[in-house]
């Protein structure tokens, strides 16, 4: 067992046994690849309004039978799918195996509320697996710690059979009279509910291969009593078990182990752009930001707040000046396929990665001393030490840039073409600085025009050798 008191106030408790240097190693693909899938596809997709459509219209089961009854995916091909997110640049993907509502895309032994019981009939998470996993990418599952159709897990605070009355999620205390939330959950049990998912997690880590993240979702203590907590899922036996099934899994903090350093992998912030690299007891850790195109996760038709691809290569490329990962979701339609806005913008996201991904896979933040240029986000490849310019807004012909003594040499990044800097002033100013020491003033990119037509044009930057002891050096 690792013991570290640390003064930085980040959890001590360890539940494996696993050193940083070991777990560094399990997260090093993901680290790298940067870029990944998620597939919100359920029951959800009928009616087309969100994936939390059966809590927000306090639907009762019999109501929501329906979209059981009429689950069809005709045009489903996850074979479609994988090509569409390698297509993309993403290298892994993540599949809502179960969601809140509790209907499972595999053919699980444990519930009825299965695909294989409805008309489509076919185990969506095998052929996902597989098809993913033939184009060469990554697979992981989310599995959801709610579930609105199990008869054993109790009502709560955002359960759509909340007593009438009570409001949902309230977090400053008091919801509903005891006596109405104890008469409703009369004769539900948590302790089987629990032995329930155990199992469901133990059939997805041990029948579908290697599973390479499990996306548990969510954890949620307070709610004025009427959450639940890690307690509440046995968290720490859940994780356990997944990690005997599939011990290279890598797993997010929703499960609620806030109290250990190893009962999650990485922090998750959900639809925000992080000012910094996420902290816990003021470490940088892992994460990943999951977004959606357009608000919500399940299949929305009617949302017609998209983003564009810039600004979804933007939340790309600025998860990764601060060390992190982006997922971006995919809905699809009820008929199982991607429908045109997802198809355009994942297609646009890919020409731009096809000629600079290189700015993404292995990259982080950069070194505190690079300052960014004003308007652009900075990458850094460690490996190959090379600095990532990304001209965000248009820079006109010059772009003023405090490193540009450090520089090697600089190229655009789509067409290795070069493009050239000098540091500003007089022809003896120039000279004297340079001598003294590399670059004391201001120094400018020329930025040609031809560089204007295309979406985020990327500098890269090939600095000089030893150029961060240098640098180091002269910052102190
Ligand atoms: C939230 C939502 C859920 C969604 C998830 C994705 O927890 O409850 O609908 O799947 O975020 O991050």
């Amino acid at each position: 067992m690792m013991t570290s008191v640390l003064a930085d106030g980040f959890p001590t408790r360890h539940l494996f046994d696993e050193t940083a240097g070991q777990k560094a190693e399990r997260l090093s693909w993901w680290t790298h690849d940067r870029f990944g899938l998620f597939i919100h596809f359920g029951l959800y997709s009928l009616p087309a309004r969100g994936e939390w459509i059966k809590m927000q219209g306090r639907m009762s089961d019999s109501e929501y039978e329906k979209y059981f009854k009429n689950f069809d995916p005709d045009l489903f091909d996850a074979r479609a799918w994988a090509k569409a997110a390698k297509g993309a640049g993403m290298k892994y993907a993540v599949l809502t195996a179960k969601h809140h509502d509790g209907f499972c895309l595999w053919d699980t032994k444990f519930t009825d509320y299965k695909v294989t019981n409805t008309p489509f009939g076919r185990d969506i998470v095998r052929e996902f697996v597989e098809a993913f996993r033939a184009e060469g990418l990554r697979v992981g599952l989310y599995f959801s710690l709610l579930d609105w159709h199990h008869p054993d897990f109790t009502i709560d605070a955002r359960h759509p059979r909340m007593p009438a009355g009570c409001r949902p999620a309230d977090p400053s205390g008091t919801i509903g009279g005891e006596a109405t939330w104890a008469s409703v959950n009369a004769g539900r049990d948590m302790g089987r509910y629990r032995r329930f998912m155990k199992d469901q997690v133990g059939e997805l880590m041990s029948n579908y291969g290697r599973i390479d993240i499990v996306w548990f979702d969510f954890t949620y203590p307070n709610d004025g009593g009427h959450g639940k907590s890690a307690a509440d899922w046995d968290s720490e036996g859940l994780l356990r078990h997944a990690r005997s099934l599939q011990p290279w899994i890598i797993v997010d903090n929703r499960l609620g182990l806030t109290d250990t350093a190893d009962g999650w992998d990485f922090v998750t912030p959900e639809q925000f752009r992080v000012e910094h690299w996420p902290t816990v007891g003021g470490r940088r850790v892992p994460w990943e930001m999951c977004q959606t195109f357009s608000g919500s996760w399940g299949y929305a038709r009617d949302e017609m707040m998209w983003k564009d691809p810039d600004e979804l290569l933007l939340l790309l490329v600025q998860s990764v000046s601060k060390g992190g990962n982006l997922i971006l979701n995919v809905g699809p339609t009820a008929r199982g396929a991607f429908d045109a806005r997802a198809l355009g913008r994942l297609e646009a996201i890919g020409e731009w990665m096809t000629l600079n991904g290189r700015s993404v896979y292995g990259c982080t933040e950069a070194p505190a001393s690079f300052k960014p240029p004003e308007g652009t986000v900075l990458t850094y490849n460690p490996m190959t030490r090379r600095i990532y310019v990304h001209l965000v807004v248009r820079p006109g012909s010059r772009l003023a840039c405090d490193f540009c003594d450090q520089i090697a040499y600089a190229q655009f990044l789509h067409d290795a073409s070069e493009v050239s800097f000098e540091v500003h002033g007089t022809r003896t100013e120039q000279k004297q600085t340079f001598y003294k020491s590399g670059c004391e003033g201001r120094a400018y990119f020329r930025i040609p025009k031809t560089a204007l037509g295309m979406r985020l044009p990327v500098i890269e930057v090939l600095l000089k050798q030893n150029d961060a002891k240098d640098r180091t050096r002269k910052d102190n």
